[in-house]
């Protein structure tokens, strides 16, 4: 069974007398493992996309099964519920919260589900010391680099173990070198815990770290490769 499967998507944004077909019936199946690179011009679908098969907004059409669920099955708690346990997410600005912590942050997702951060604690310093920050874990994120940001962020995603990570342009925000480091780093700890990742970029050396590239042009997929 693959692990995501999405038939048929249609998203049409509506904004007073204006509507967008931003996706117009995309279709795509993702096993466990694999590395998906999603590439595309500005406005193509490309963030739509992610955002129906992670469920943070519903189709309009179509279906979405992750790991044999329904996911227009779930009420919107249902789903809140699932994303937060079973998916991971990297964003292009980072979305930490500058109050807390790095531990605090990376340890947030098990907080919101009830965990007392003694619990979570060693195991949010573990992820801190897998990207390389484990002398940074009191850090508030305004005394973090862009780089070391977003590896609080990838941390953050991967400490529920999550079933698949999505990341939407996850280097847009960081220099040339910062954003190679911030991928090798996602890509291997992503294959090393036998996870699953897709993952939007404009960047194509980026896109060619994945198992898979898949282009996004005008609301459809356009191609779909193997990665180099
Ligand atoms: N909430 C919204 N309301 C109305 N239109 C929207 C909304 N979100 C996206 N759109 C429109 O839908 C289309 C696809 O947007 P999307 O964000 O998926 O593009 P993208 O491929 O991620 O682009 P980029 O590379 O610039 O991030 C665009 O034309 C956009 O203007
Ligand atoms: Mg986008």
């Amino acid at each position: 069974m693959a692990l995501l499967e999405a038939t048929d998507l249609k998203k049409t944004y509506r904004r007073g007398e204006q509507t967008v077909e931003a996706l117009r019936g995309v279709s795509v199946r993702v096993d466990r493992g694999e590395l998906v690179s999603i590439m595309g011009p500005s406005g193509s679908g490309k963030s739509t996309l992610l955002h129906l098969v992670g469920g943070l907004d519903r189709p309009s059409a179509g279906s979405v099964r992750l790991d044999g669920q329904a996911l227009e099955s779930y009420s919107d708690g249902a789903l809140s519920r699932f994303r937060r346990t079973r998916l991971g997410f990297v964003f292009q600005f980072f979305n930490l919260l500058p109050n807390l912590s790095a531990l605090e942050n990376v340890a947030l997702p098990l907080l919101l589900d009830g965990a007392s951060l003694g619990t979570v604690a060693p195991k949010a310093r573990e992820l801190l010391a897998q990207v390389g920050l484990e002398q940074r874990t009191d850090h508030r994120p305004a005394q973090l680099s862009g780089g070391e940001m977003q590896r609080v962020a990838i941390a953050r995603a991967l400490v529920g173990d999550p079933l698949l990570v999505l990341a939407d342009e996850p280097t847009g925000n960081l220099d040339s070198k910062a954003g190679v480091a911030v991928l090798e780093l996602l890509q291997k700890t992503v294959r090393e815990r036998g996870q699953t990742l897709i993952m939007v970029t404009h960047d194509p050396n980026a896109a060619a770290y994945g198992t898979r590239q898949i282009r996004v042009q005008d609301g459809l997929i356009a191609s779909d490769e193997p990665g180099r």
